[in-house]
């Protein structure tokens, strides 16, 4: 059965039908498309286009079919096109006649639409709960650490030392902006759609109101054209998988640097690393590899939903089928990524000594300005001065030059030795989000909401 057979002398040619069949992507919202139905049932019954005993007829077919399903004994017709006629055609096997009632003044375009709504309603939730346990693992991370010192870098080049503990934390905020991002887009996506027709609105009295209402919308749609064909709300939730896959990619990116031999200042657990067919040695970081590779493959889904909406030239085009598939991919990745990474950064060892260790005085030699700023001296003299000490040492440590040779250079006194010790420079970034540890006390207790 077709929904809408009845102006075609023939029938679709099968491998056209098998094109335009969206079923295998769209039964996802199998529980949408009920409680969809369910609430639009209920509204064109409350303007007497269903009578009392259809309008419980329809209710009971369908809570009928989401028992079907939930058991996992619905099964799918080939006639079914996509979820919408599959339910109807359940529907009408169960209740008869009554079941054709239901679409009256309904388009799959303004159904289509609630659904994924709906949908997009639940997911979100789902999403950042379980990016929150990602981001308590950082933050458990980051408590572990203590007052770990570490090498922190620019242009992956040693620049100045800071708190391990700093690090982890850098990377629990774009995760917390990516949750803002999700939660303010949640107002975007509760709008109803339904009662909009195809395009143009229903000549039915419906309070779409209340139908938003029984449905769990905050707002209604306030212009049927724009709504069947607004996806924005899709475009912008796989933004934010992008940018959340972007900023979990940086996160593996460093991890991956960070335990390879060269660095050495992280250590993979085994249940979170995998070896090599040929090499016995190694010890690969795949899922930190795969995190950064699902980014490009993020990437991907947003930039072709977003070729897919440039220039439509009206309201529901069929090019709008597209939409689903990269939303329910993206959503699929992110969770298949997050718990595995939560658990591989939980159990991640830490080398403090190697860390320690990276730590060379050249590091410091921000700090020697700073010293000689503390002395009267300009900034951009002390920077050149600091220059000149570093050029002095050459390879060795600038703990390693005499005072005759410092005080040669700028107004140094036997005190410039003491600068030469990271933690010091660590304790002294004592400002708001800097790497001293009352800051980065501070930082948890904000995180933890204290
Ligand atoms: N399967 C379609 C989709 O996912 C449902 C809407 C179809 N509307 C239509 N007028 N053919 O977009």
């Amino acid at each position: 059965m077709t929904l809408w057979g009845g102006r075609f002398s023939s029938k679709l040619n099968d491998r056209a039908w098998d094109l335009n069949s969206s079923l295998l992507v769209d039964q996802r919202l199998t529980l949408q498309d009920i409680e969809g139905s369910r609430a639009w049932a209920g509204a064109i019954h409350q303007v007497g286009i269903l009578s009392d005993k259809e309008h419980s007829s329809i209710c009971v077919g369908l809570a009928a079919i989401r028992e079907e399903f939930t058991a996992g004994r619905f099964s799918f017709a080939p006639s079914d096109e996509d979820i919408h006629t599959a339910i109807e055609r359940r529907l009408t096997e169960l209740i008869g006649e009554a079941a054709g009632k239901l679409h009256t003044g309904r388009s799959r375009n303004d159904q289509v639409a609630t659904d994924f709504r709906l949908w997009m309603l639940e997911a979100i939730p789902a999403l950042t709960t379980t990016m929150s346990d990602l981001q308590s693992a950082l933050v458990e991370q980051a408590e572990l650490a203590g007052e770990t010192l570490m090498p922190g870098y620019t242009h992956l080049q040693r620049a100045q030392p800071i708190l391990l503990a700093h690090w982890w934390l850098s990377h629990y905020w774009p995760l917390q902006r990516d949750q803002e991002r999700l939660q303010d887009l949640t107002k975007r996506v509760s709008v109803l759609p339904l009662g909009s027709g195809a395009l143009a609105g229903v000549p039915f009295d419906i309070d779409r109101l209340a139908l938003a209402k029984s449905l769990g919308f905050a707002e209604v749609s306030q212009n049927s054209i724009d709504v069947v064909s607004d996806r924005d709300f899709a475009a912008e939730y796989l933004f934010c998988t992008t940018m959340i896959g972007i900023h979990l990619s940086k996160l593996a990116e460093q991890v991956i640097l960070f335990t390879t031999a060269e660095f050495g200042l992280l250590e993979l657990s085994d249940a979170y690393a995998t070896g090599s067919s040929l090499m016995p040695q190694k010890k690969n970081p795949d899922v930190f590899e795969l995190t950064r590779g699902k980014a490009g493959t993020l990437i991907g889904l947003l930039t072709g939903l977003l070729a897919v909406l440039k220039g439509l030239p009206s309201t529901y085009d069929k090019d709008l089928q597209e939409d689903k598939a990269p939303v329910f991919q993206a959503t699929d990745t992110l969770h298949a990524i997050l718990p595995v990474l939560a658990g591989a950064l939980r159990t991640i060892k830490v080398k403090p000594v190697r860390l320690r260790n990276a730590i060379d005085s050249t590091m410091l030699a921000t700090d020697l300005a700073d010293y000689l700023v503390n002395k009267g001296v300009p900034f951009r003299e002390a920077h050149a001065m600091a220059g000149q000490v570093i050029r002095e040492a050459g390879d060795n440590s600038l703990e390693e030059i005499s005072l005759e040779v410092y005080q040669k250079i700028g107004p140094f006194d036997e005190d410039v030795f003491q600068v030469f010790d990271p933690r010091m420079s660590v304790q002294k970034k004592n400002s708001i989000g800097g790497t001293s540890p009352q800051s980065v006390k501070y930082q948890i207790q904000r995180i933890k909401g204290e």
